[in-house]
């Protein structure tokens, strides 16, 4: 099995690195094979959950 690491980044998104499988609230499967990098949404604000999409920026997201 491959390490997967994640990351809490400061003020942002989960960075997940590794090969991993994603799936949303509808069972849905949103990683693909290839990629090796994904940022999660753990402000809320994402309208492309469950990715980041910068939201937490202009939110001012605090993560502690
Ligand atoms: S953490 Fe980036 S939009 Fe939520």
């Amino acid at each position: 099995m491959e390490n997967v690491r994640i990351n809490c980044t400061k003020n942002g998104p989960y960075e997940v690195l590794g090969e991993v499988t994603i799936v949303d609230a509808n069972g849905r499967t949103v990683s693909s094979i290839e990629q090796k990098a994904y940022y999660l949404c753990r402000c809320g604000g994402s309208k492309t959950k469950p990715f980041c999409d910068g939201t937490h920026s202009r939110n001012h997201f605090q993560s502690e």
